[in-house]
């Protein structure tokens, strides 16, 4: 059977065989254009999926399509990862009540759009129930390996990526199994390991009452009479603040720097909808951008401080943003209580706040934040210090041959599309359509864009891969009609018509 044939959709499955246990990096240093996997004979040609979430199989929705052959390894037993409530892998961070905030017309999959009978922002167990239809429309569940961990992963000697896993059920006691793919697609996801503040509050340790992260947030029950003390305005703060604000005896919302609170809708529509009206045709100045998100937020909403919110210290688009149509409502009826951060746990279950106030606090709910982290690659072969991860494009480590990710990004936007195009561009480097830049030029352009990203956004381990959805859409399309110089790609993209399209096309597609 050819490579082609057996990726059909459905086709039995079969990890690759061969084990071996090389570890040596391969640091590239020349400046010819990176191949995107070797073209030695002897590797599978196949390629290995990390993780069954939504951006796990969108990556395996494009292999198949482009005619790749894949291995895709889910530690849970279900797709949908962060989407599957109380998912059996552990680290899902869904809680009982949440609903997207990037709209569904946003976050739907090109290939497959949502129906237009789920809500503008649907549940979680709306969007899992959308990612099992996905993957039983493109026809590919039985390809992936559930209860199946990657627990290791490292380039060989002879270009192959040798992948080790587990039986996810078997814990230790579980054998060892070693592939070998011609590329590994990672795909573990980032809102898992949760971030607790670094260092922590003086005295945090003697508090006398309860501490939790967000991450482990699920049901309203254990926020009920209690006095709750939320910490971040983040998304999961301001869900977790208003869900508070309903049942506990008293909810307070402490942050160390004030966010413009951005509603869910607009003039009646999705906001995001309304921005992608234009955003979504053509490239917008941030300037420009940022007037008119400024003058929408004004007119509908007015200032944070009429709320008795602090004064945000950076300008609009300049952070994560914080969606909730909810939370300045719950403020203005005195349900939620505004706090500077934290400044120390001063005995029993005293909170004092920078602004020298004292509360007596049951619960303390860290709404701080998660790290970046793929426990199967070596620090030393993918950084992940401080949540910085040098990666071109946001997908491709530049000295390492075959390993790609997929969804590690924080968009302006929603996700979904943004994996789905990442994968397109893997697909297509994969299969030669296209090329990457040298080495040194890709890393060249990580360290503009991270100069980028310091300069607009605030200094946050929370603002380190963050991207504007549609233009990164754009580049993503650009950087699919590569050619860099090379014949061979230049004439499978249509020749000179096709070369001169890409040098005068520029940016927009
Ligand atoms: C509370 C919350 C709400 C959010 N809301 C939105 C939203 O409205 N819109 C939006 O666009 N984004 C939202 N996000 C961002 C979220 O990260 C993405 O929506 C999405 O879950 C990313 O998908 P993913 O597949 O990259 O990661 P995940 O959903 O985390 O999936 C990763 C998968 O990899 C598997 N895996 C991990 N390690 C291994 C291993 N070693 N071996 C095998 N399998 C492994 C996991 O089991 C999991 O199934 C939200 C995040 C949080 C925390
Ligand atoms: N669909 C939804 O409705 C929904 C709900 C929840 C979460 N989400 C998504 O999930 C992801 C994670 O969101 P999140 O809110 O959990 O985390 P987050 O966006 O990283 O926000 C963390 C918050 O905690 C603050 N913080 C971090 N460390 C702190 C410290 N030491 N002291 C005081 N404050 C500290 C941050 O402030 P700084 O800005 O100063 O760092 C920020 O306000 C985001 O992509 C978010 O959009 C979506």
């Amino acid at each position: 059977m050819s490579a082609r044939d057996e990726a059909t959709p459905g086709a039995d499955a079969r990890p690759g065989t061969a084990t071996g246990s090389g570890t040596g990096a391969r640091p590239g240093t020349g400046t010819r254009p990176v191949a995107a996997s070797p073209a030695d004979p002897t590797i599978p040609d196949r390629v290995c999926v990390i993780g069954a979430g939504s951006s796990g199989i969108a990556a395996c929705q494009v292999l198949g399509a482009q005619g790749l052959e894949y291995d895709c390894f889910e530690k849970g037993s279900q797709v949908g990862g962060n989407w599957r409530y109380r998912n059996d892998n552990g680290q899902s961070a869904a809680y009982r009540s949440l609903h997207i905030n990037t709209s569904r017309r946003l976050m739907e999959f090109a290939a497959y759009p949502m129906p237009e009978s789920l809500p503008d922002f649907p549940s979680h167990f709306q969007i899992a129930q959308y990612f099992d239809d996905f993957v039983e429309h493109f026809g590919f569940r039985d390809r992936i390996r559930f209860r199946t961990e990657v627990l290791r992963v490292v380039p060989g000697e002879d270009g192959a990526w040798e992948v080790t896993v587990r039986d996810a059920d078997m814990g230790d006691e579980g054998e060892l199994m070693t592939h070998r793919y011609r590329a590994v697609i990672v795909a573990n996801g980032h809102h898992w390991d949760p971030r607790w503040p670094e260092p922590g509050f003086p005295g945090e340790d003697a508090f006398a009452g309860e501490r939790m992260h967000a991450h482990a947030y699920d049901t309203p029950d254990v926020l009920e009479g209690k006095r709750v003390l939320v910490l971040g305005i983040g998304n999961s703060a301001t869900d977790i603040a208003v869900e508070a604000s309903r049942i506990a005896d008293a909810t307070f919302l402490a942050m160390r720097r004030g966010a413009y609170v951005i509603p869910k809708y607009v003039f009646g529509k999705p906001l995001d909808e309304v921005q992608a009206r234009i955003a979504g045709r053509i490239p917008v100045p941030l300037p420009i951008q940022r007037t008119s998100a400024a003058a929408m937020l004004r007119l509908s909403t007015g200032r944070m401080t009429d709320y008795g919110l602090p004064e945000p210290d950076h300008r609009l688009l300049s952070a994560h943003p914080t969606i909730s149509s909810e939370l300045l409502g719950r403020i203005g009826h005195g349900d939620i209580a505004i706090k500077p951060n934290i400044e120390a746990f001063t005995g029993g279950r005293t909170v004092r706040f920078s602004d020298g106030s004292e509360e007596e606090i049951d619960l303390v709910v860290y709404c701080t934040g998660y790290r970046i982290r793929f426990p199967f690659l070596a620090e030393d072969l993918v950084p992940t210090a401080d949540n910085h991860v040098p990666l071109y494009r946001r997908v491709v480590p530049p000295d390492l041959p075959g390993l790609f990710f997929v969804g590690l990004v924080q968009p302006l936007g929603a996700v979904m599309p943004l994996a789905e195009a990442q994968s397109e561009w893997i697909a297509d480097l994969l299969n030669g359509e296209t090329v990457l830049p040298p080495p040194d030029a890709m890393r060249a352009a990580i360290a503009e864009e991270e100069g980028e990203m310091r300069r607009r956004y605030v200094a946050s381990k929370r603002h380190t891969i963050q991207v504007d959805f549609h233009d990164y859409l754009r580049l993503l399309r650009r950087e699919r009609r590569r050619t860099e110089g090379d014949p061979v790609v230049a004439r499978r993209r249509g020749g000179l018509v096709g070369r001169v399209r890409e040098l005068v096309g520029g940016g927009a597609s």
